[in-house]
């Protein structure tokens, strides 16, 4: 029998079914290279139609990428700018490109601190895409972990108030349905690139059970091999859930 950790058994094991990634590292590249920020912000997204080829090549069904958080207001008012018109012509210029390959977009976190061309921007990239049924992208934009939580509870709350629901009917399992993300398999692998080591209030409910993976690269340098070797690690983990490893000890208890 292979043992854990090697290659036969990283061969063998399950794929993630769903990665998400906190895309990190644009400011340091471009500084690497004594470029302004902006060039760091463009190169990183130039990183992103391959991964999702990829992605969909190796059967992984869902993407998640964290590109703006509810915290990123803070940068100073010209990044924002550059960031938003970035993300605007990406829409724009990538939405037919995933409906051709059978990919369906979806972003989410607030929309109504984005300008209404942006808005609409969102809204139809997600209808040219929403017949996709070959991989699931999904953009967090002003996303932040704490607002998903607060949405969900203030969604139940509404339900109570009006009649529909009782408090005691919310638990793990109702809350989780109104979380974003909720339709779409578990997050089983969370990847952030440029060496941080924290959440920075992406997912938080939706992580409680991924596989973390930290890598030095940073985001404009994270490529389909870095891709691949992040699936790699994930493969050769144990994931017990709080029960014990499957096979070998639970048998032995
Ligand atoms: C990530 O790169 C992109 C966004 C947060 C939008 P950063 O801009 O945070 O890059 P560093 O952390 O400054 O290197
Ligand atoms: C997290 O990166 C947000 C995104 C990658 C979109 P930040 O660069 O904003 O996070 P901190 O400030 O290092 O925690
Ligand atoms: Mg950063």
């Amino acid at each position: 029998m292979a043992s854990r950790g090697s290659a036969d058994s990283a061969q063998s094991a399950p794929l993630p079914r769903h990665i998400a990634i906190i895309m990190d590292g644009n400011g340091r590249w471009a500084a690497q290279r004594s470029l302004p920020t902006t060039a760091g912000h463009k190169a990183g997204v130039e990183r992103i139609r391959d991964l999702i080829s990829a992605c969909k090549e190796r059967g992984v069904e869902a993407l998640t990428l964290f590109a703006f958080s509810s915290e990123n207001w803070q940068r100073p008012p010209k990044e924002v700018e550059l960031l938003m018109s970035l993300f605007h012509s990406y829409l724009r210029k990538e939405a037919r490109r995933m409906q051709e390959e059978g990919v369906r977009l979806r972003v989410i976190g607030r929309r109504d601190r984005f300008s209404a061309r942006l808005q609409r921007a969102i809204a139809e990239a997600e209808e040219i895409t929403c017949a996709g049924t070959r991989g699931n992208l999904v953009i967090a934009a002003d996303y932040g972990g704490q607002w998903d939580i607060a949405q969900a509870a203030r969604a139940m709350a509404e339900e109570v108030a009006a009649g529909r629901r009782t408090p005691e009917s919310i638990t793990e399992e109702t809350l989780a349905d109104y979380m974003q993300l909720a339709d779409l398999p578990p997050v089983d692998l969370l990847i952030r690139s440029s060496g941080e080591q924290r959440i920075s209030n992406f997912i938080l409910w939706q992580a409680a059970y991924s596989e973390f993976y930290f890598t030095d690269t940073l985001w404009p340098d994270f490529g389909v091999e870095a891709l691949d070797a992040a699936i790699g690690a994930f493969q050769r983990r144990d994931r017990r859930f709080g029960g014990r490893s499957g096979g070998g000890l639970a048998a032995q208890a």
